[in-house]
C-alpha cells in the first residue's frame, strides 16, 4: 500500500493590529513610510480581503482537520510589523505543535525594508521554514522532502519596494534549482511554493507593479522542471489551474482563502498525495462549518 500524505494549502492571512492608530504609527514611522500608506489604503480597500471572522473559522478549522503539512504561500501580515508577526505566531501556536507547518514570505511580510533587518517573519517563524539548503550563487535552494515520493522547493520571490509597488522578485537561483532536480528529484513528484501567480485565469489581467517582475522565467522554470504543483496566493482570489502550454503543472492559489465566506471563490485545497499521484479537493467552510 502506497503512503498517502495530505496537505492543505492557505494563504494570505493578512494579520492587522485593529488597535494601532494612524497618529502612533506616523510618530513611530514618519509621514513618509511606506507603512503610513498602506495603513490608510488598508482601512479604506483593502479590509474586506481579509475578514477576520473567516480568518478566525478558517484557524478554527485547520486544528481539527487532518493534515500532515500545512503550506503557507505568504502574505501573514500586512504592514509586516513586529506587532503583527506575535499575533500571527499566537495564533498559529497550536498549528505549528500539531503537525509541520511551511512558509514563505509574502511582499506584506517584507513591507519595508527595516522588515528584513532582520528579515521578521524568518525570526517569528524560524520553525515554519524546514527547508534543507543548498547553497549556490544566490540564495541557495530550499528544499524538503515530503515521504519518499515528494519534495517541496520554496522560491523567494518576496523584497522590498518603494511606494505604490508590490512587485515581487526571483530571489532563489532557478538555474541551479533546475540541475538540483534533474540529479536527484526527475522521478518525484515536484512541488514548489511561492507568493506570486505564474498563470492567470482567462481573461483576468494584473496590474504591472502587483505582478513578479520575472514572471516568464517561473513560468520557464514550472514547466522545464516537470513541477507537478505550484501553490502561491498574492492574488485574493482561489483557483485551480492547469499550464497553458503543457497542460501539465497545476498552479493552486489559496489567496482568497479569507475573503469569501462563500460563492465560488471561498474556500482552499486539500491535496492528497499517494505513491506519485495527487487528488486536489476543495474544502468550503460556508458548507462545511
Ligand atoms: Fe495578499
Ligand atoms: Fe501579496
Amino acid at each position: 500500500m502506497p503512503e498517502s500524505i495530505t496537505l492543505l494549502h492557505v494563504s494570505d492571512f493578512h494579520f492587522t493590529d485593529e488597535t494601532l492608530l494612524l497618529r502612533k504609527l506616523i510618530r513611530k514611522e514618519g509621514l513618509l513610510s511606506k507603512r503610513i500608506a498602506g495603513w490608510v489604503n488598508n482601512k479604506m480597500n483593502r479590509s474586506g480581503h481579509c475578514q477576520t471572522e473567516t480568518r478566525t473559522r478558517l484557524i478554527e478549522y485547520l486544528k481539527q482537520a487532518d493534515w500532515d503539512y500545512l503550506i503557507f504561500s505568504g502574505d501573514l501580515t500586512t504592514l509586516a510589523l513586529e506587532q503583527e508577526f506575535r499575533e500571527a505566531r499566537k495564533q498559529f501556536e497550536s498549528l505549528i505543535k500539531k503537525g509541520p507547518v511551511i512558509m514563505t514570505a509574502g511582499n506584506h511580510d517584507r513591507y519595508v525594508r527595516r522588515a528584513i533587518d532582520p528579515d521578521l517573519m524568518t525570526q517569528t517563524f524560524s520553525d515554519c521554514f524546514p527547508y534543507n539548503q543548498r547553497s549556490s550563487p544566490d540564495q541557495g535552494i530550499r528544499y524538503l522532502e515530503l515521504g519518499s515520493t515528494a519534495v517541496l522547493f520554496e522560491i523567494d520571490m518576496a523584497c522590498p519596494r518603494f511606494y505604490l509597488s508590490a512587485r515581487g522578485k526571483i530571489q532563489s537561483d532557478l538555474k541551479a534549482m533546475g540541475a538540483f532536480i534533474a540529479d536527484n528529484y526527475r522521478d518525484r513528484l515536484k512541488l514548489v511554493v511561492g507568493h506570486y501567480l505564474a498563470f492567470l485565469p482567462q481573461g483576468q489581467k494584473e496590474g504591472l507593479l502587483h505582478q513578479l517582475a520575472d514572471i516568464k522565467r517561473l513560468q520557464q522554470f514550472l514547466l522545464d522542471n516537470n513541477i507537478d504543483l505550484y501553490f502561491h496566493g498574492h492574488i485574493h482570489n482561489t483557483w485551480q489551474l492547469t499550464d497553458p502550454v503543457k497542460g501539465r503543472t497545476i498552479s493552486l492559489n489559496a489567496g482568497g482563502c479569507c475573503r469569501y465566506t462563500n460563492g465560488p471563490w471561498s474556500g482552499f485545497h486539500k491535496i492528497t498525495l499517494t505513491g506519485n499521484r495527487y487528488h486536489i479537493s476543495r474544502i468550503n467552510l460556508s458548507s462545511s462549518a
